[in-house]
């Protein structure tokens, strides 16, 4: 069986009340299409087509090469959208998966049921169908479409709510926009849907085409109507957060983490962590992170695209694109920026800042410190408000520390500048020039003036 998804991402999404297309919002830190290009991906093998139109240039930016894209333009209704992929499709594919960019919670397994349905073996059932759509049962009718069943539980048709006489708006079978199609019929069927009053030709005008046509139409229920949110405004894009962290957070417990309070864990997608790690309230796990085992983070932390080793600690701190080895132990109140790199059991206390540094193993930093563009050895200590005086103006400039060097309270280091190993400086130094390994330095410019026995 050939299958091809096709993605539906042309309208406009007028109720989001926004300048970014629908299908980029964030929905946990990833864009609303995301989640319905990789599941897609998963079910069929093979890259989708996606239909874009409205935003199509940041839209077609933010896919990259994930997807075949195909302009609609005018964008006439969801039927006329499908109709834009027959040219590249006709005849390459004989299963067409279509679904709505704005359902981001259903998942693979889902639409895997979805297609089996659909092309099950004709001895299973009475009639081979020739469409198979996705049905939810729910008193939420969020705007559905409801499913017309005759008297035998047929399907016969699909009506948009806008339409709905006041007996159909009971129905709670709704059109999650979910389809699996048989082609070549539904390439001819695309050209009779009729014109819908709107002036716009609708995709689920098709059931009552084929119904016509004497073949069949078949639905499954989607077996949790959490996963049938479809996103036509803000407020169902904050219900669909919800029901994704719940969703993500669930998985991570069963896996072994500690939660302390689920409803204020953010994790997302692609986050990996450890067994036995424990998540404080009001942490936020983003990006490309991936953390160890048994370490303890937040509460109140935001951790991004990190790497995290085993058994550390973070405590209220913000990290950005750092590595943190095993044994390390922040905060509260620590900010490490992109190109921080703590080897293992480095300390760093409160109120300290490192950017594009690396600080060597049992280094520590206790107190209101900034270390940028700097390369420390290990066991260095850092006195409260040191700061590398890394940019002059026009660039930025390195700070080397040897191993065990003791740097004193308030020391100024100008870069580029460089301590060797057991260097020493005493309170309020100005570094302005190198100081040899195992040198006391002090003042202001600081300059050396004794030679120390070797520290240990
Ligand atoms: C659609 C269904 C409705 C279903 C609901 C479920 C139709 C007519 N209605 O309604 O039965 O219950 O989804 O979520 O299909 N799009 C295009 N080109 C267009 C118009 C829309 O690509 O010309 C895309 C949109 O970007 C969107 C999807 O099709 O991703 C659905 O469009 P939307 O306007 O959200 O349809 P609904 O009113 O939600
Ligand atoms: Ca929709």
């Amino acid at each position: 069986m050939n299958i091809t998804a096709v993605i539906l991402a042309a309208g406009q999404g007028t109720r989001m009340r926004s300048t970014l297309p629908k299908v980029l919002h964030p929905l946990l830190g990833r864009s609303l299409i995301w989640y319905t290009l990789e599941a897609t991906r998963e079910v069929t093998g093979a890259k989708p087509v996606v239909i874009i139109g409205h935003g199509a240039e940041p839209i077609r930016q933010a896919i990259g090469d994930a997807a075949q894209l195909i302009l609609q333009e005018p964008q006439l209704g969801t039927g006329h959208a499908l109709m834009q992929a027959e040219g590249l499709l006709q005849g390459k594919s004989d299963t067409i998966l279509v679904i709505a960019a704005d359902m981001p919670l259903l998942t693979p397994v889902t639409l895997k049921r979805l297609v089996q349905a659909h092309t099950a073996p004709a001895g299973q059932r009475e009639k081979t169908p020739v469409i198979t759509l996705l049905a939810a049962l729910s008193d939420d009718a969020h705007g559905f479409g409801r499913l017309i069943r005759n008297a035998d539980g047929e399907v016969q048709a699909v009506v948009e709510e806008a339409q709905a006489t006041p007996e159909q708006l009971r129905l709670r079978e709704l059109n999650t926009s979910v389809y699996c199609f048989t082609a070549p019929w539904l390439w001819s069927a695309l050209h009779r849907i009729p014109l819908s009053p709107k002036g716009e030709y609708y995709l689920t005008d098709l059931v009552a085409v084929a119904v016509a046509d004497g073949l069949a139409v078949q639905a499954v229920v989607v077996e949790d109507s959490g996963e049938a949110i479809g996103i036509n405004t803000r407020v169902h894009l904050a219900e669909a957060e919800a029901i994704l962290r719940h969703r993500i957070n669930q998985t991570w417990m069963l896996a072994g983490v500690t939660l302390i309070d689920p409803n204020t864990t953010y994790i997302e997608p692609g986050v990996e962590v450890g067994q036995d790690t424990i998540i404080w309230p009001n942490t936020h796990l983003q990006g490309a992170t991936k953390i160890g085992e048994a370490c303890n983070l937040g509460p109140n932390s935001l951790i991004r695209d990190t790497r995290i080793g085993d058994r550390c600690k973070v405590l209220a701190s913000v990290v950005e694109k750092a590595v943190l080895e095993d044994e390390v132990d922040i905060g509260p109140y620590a900010h490490l920026r992109k190109g921080a790199h703590l080897a293992r059991g480095v300390h760093m206390g409160n109120f300290g800042e490192v950017k594009n540094s690396y600080l060597g193993p049992g280094t520590k930093m206790g107190h209101f410190s900034y270390l940028g563009d700097a390369t420390l050895g290990s066991g260095v200590n850092i006195g409260a408000g040191t700061i590398t005086c890394n940019f002059d103006g026009k660039q930025k400039n390195p700070t080397e520390i040897g191993a065990g060097a003791f740097i004193g309270s308030d020391t100024m280091l100008v870069a580029p500048v460089k301590l060797g190993e057991g260097a020493v400086t005493g309170a309020g130094a100005v570094v302005t020039k190198d100081i040899p390994a195992h040198t006391l330095a002090v003042g202001m410019p600081a300059r050396a003036i004794r030679k120390l026995e070797k520290r240990e």
